[in-house]
């Protein structure tokens, strides 16, 4: 099959290659499914993950990728809950070969169905950010209506969704970001926007919590500006400056069924939407990762052409290929 590969950890998204890899086998519990549309976050190419195994041998050459939306095409020794020919979306474990390929082996588990009237390209561009906002907000967050939350990077991938999720559950919403942002910010739910290059993020006053994407000198300062009982979330890392009386959590976002299906549907009902910059082909990955110039919205690879794409909809049965 082809896939992206990677073997030089210091080349960054530049040593991503176009090759020919074997396809992957179901081990238990698994499913292999045929990928139509694959999320790819740069930064994974930081992550150990990417380099080693949970032995820490080298796994190199490995396939980035971990957000994937596409067909199951064959099931693992005992594997239930999904069926040949349902589509799927879903996050992928960050040890093993990723979905940046035709083919992904994937425990069930780690996928949920994706409904027939939502685009496999919106599918994959939900897992990661979705979820990472979701569990930041109301596992970790443990956010309540009329709580007010600083969303950083409001524009980004996962704070576009942290915006709109607290809007959502009935809180007050700072976005902050690039000047460039705020009106993003702002169509994304937040009712007061802080650029972080010119104005005072300081002048907000104090929050319940605070979504850290960005760390830094910015989350040592967002730590001072939390309530006592409120809580920094950071998806960046131990905080370097915890709240003084208040709880601080970094996490790395895992997947879950339910949460997928809830993120799902409030795609489908329009309560959510997710920011997708520019869609391209496996072929055109590698450029696609590289880019000259700053784009706005995630980069979704359409493996499958969607003019090939099948079944689209519902779950037709069939063989892999
Ligand atoms: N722990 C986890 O489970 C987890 C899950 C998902 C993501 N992450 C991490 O979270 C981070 C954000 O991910 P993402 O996918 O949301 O990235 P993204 O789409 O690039 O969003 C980040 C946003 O923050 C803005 N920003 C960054 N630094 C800024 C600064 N100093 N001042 C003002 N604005 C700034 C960015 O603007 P510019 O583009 O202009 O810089 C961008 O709009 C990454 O480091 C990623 O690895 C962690």
């Amino acid at each position: 099959m082809k896939a992206i590969v990677v073997t030089d950890q210091a080349a960054g998204t530049a040593g991503m290659k176009l090759a020919e890899r074997p396809e992957p086998q179901a081990a238990i519990n698994d499913v292999i499914v045929q990928i139509h549309a694959s999320g790819f976050v740069p930064t994974e190419l930081a992550w150990p993950s990417t380099w080693t195994d949970r032995r820490n041998r080298d796994r190199t050459p490995s396939i980035p990728g971990h957000e994937l939306a596409g067909v199951v095409t064959a099931l693992g020794y005992g594997t239930t809950g999904l069926s040949i020919g349902q589509r799927v979306f879903g996050l992928a474990d960050w040890y093993r070969d990723g979905t940046l390929a035709e083919y992904v082996a994937i425990e069930a588990r780690n996928l949920a169905p994706l409904p027939g009237d939502v685009d496999f390209t919106v599918g994959a561009s939900l897992p990661i950010s979705g979820l990472t906002a979701w569990q930041g907000l109301f596992e970790h967050g443990r956010l309540r209506a009329g709580q007010s939350v600083i969303a950083h990077g409001a524009a980004g991938a996962v704070g576009s969704m942290v915006t709109q999720l607290a809007h959502e559950a009935g809180a007050h919403v700072i976005g902050t970001g690039r000047a460039a942002d705020r009106q993003k910010a702002i169509d994304f739910g937040a009712q007061e926007f802080v650029d972080l290059d010119s104005e005072a993020l300081e002048d907000v006053g104090s929050v319940d919590l605070v979504f850290d994407v960005i760390g830094g000198a910015v989350g040592k300062r967002s730590a001072r500006l939390i309530r006592a009982g409120g809580t920094l979330v950071s998806i960046v890392g131990p905080p370097e400056a915890p709240p003084v009386d208040g709880r601080a959590i970094d996490f790395v976002v895992e997947s879950d069924r339910a949460q997928l299906g809830e993120i799902v549907q409030r795609v489908r009902d329009g309560r959510l939407r997710t920011h997708i910059g520019e869609v391209s082909t496996l072929d055109n990955a590698v450029a696609a990762f590289n880019p000259t110039v700053r784009r706005a919205g995630k980069t979704v690879i359409r493996v499958l052409p969607v003019a090939r794409r099948e079944p689209d909809k519902g779950t037709a049965g069939g063989a892999r290929k």
